[in-house]
């Protein structure tokens, strides 16, 4: 399996690892195959997330995923980050070899689980504006 220098370098130096005590949004979601769990925390102001950090209790494809994908939404308004899918997570790490690609599923699915929990806590039903929160989807290991 060959993973591209983008996937080993986040792998070996994630970005946004750890926790927000006073985080905004916080979103967990798990797969259920293979067991691995990621965690999500954002820091919102004015629409526009200040701030997110991430654990993964996960594979190396996940935690690289998860590390770009923070990346790619911090200081970005809300409405951007709820459009992040996992494809354009992938593209921006050059790619994962094809039984790996799932794995970068969690990420989009954690970023929505928090974003989804930061609506709930501003009293605003999140389903109308994120739509179901996908069950987690299964990694093909
Ligand atoms: Fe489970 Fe990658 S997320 S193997």
């Amino acid at each position: 399996m060959i993973y591209s220098e983008k996937v080993m370098e986040h792998f070996a130096n994630p970005r946004n690892v750890g926790e927000i005590p006073d985080a905004d949004g916080i979103g967990e979601v798990g797969n259920a195959k293979c067991g691995d769990i990621m965690k999500m925390y954002i820091k919102v102001n004015d629409g526009v997330i200040t701030d997110v950090k991430f654990k993964t209790f996960g594979c190396g494809a996940a935690v690289a995923t998860s590390s770009m994908a923070t990346e790619l939404i911090k200081g970005k308004p809300i409405e951007e980050a709820m459009k992040l899918t996992n494809k354009a997570v992938v593209e921006a790490l050059d790619g994962l070899p094809t039984v790996k690609l799932h794995c970068s599923v969690l990420a989009e699915q954690a970023i929505h689980a928090a974003l989804s929990d930061y609506y709930t806590r501003q009293g605003i039903d999140p389903k109308p504006i994120l739509g179901e929160v996908a069950p987690p989807d299964t990694c093909e290991i």
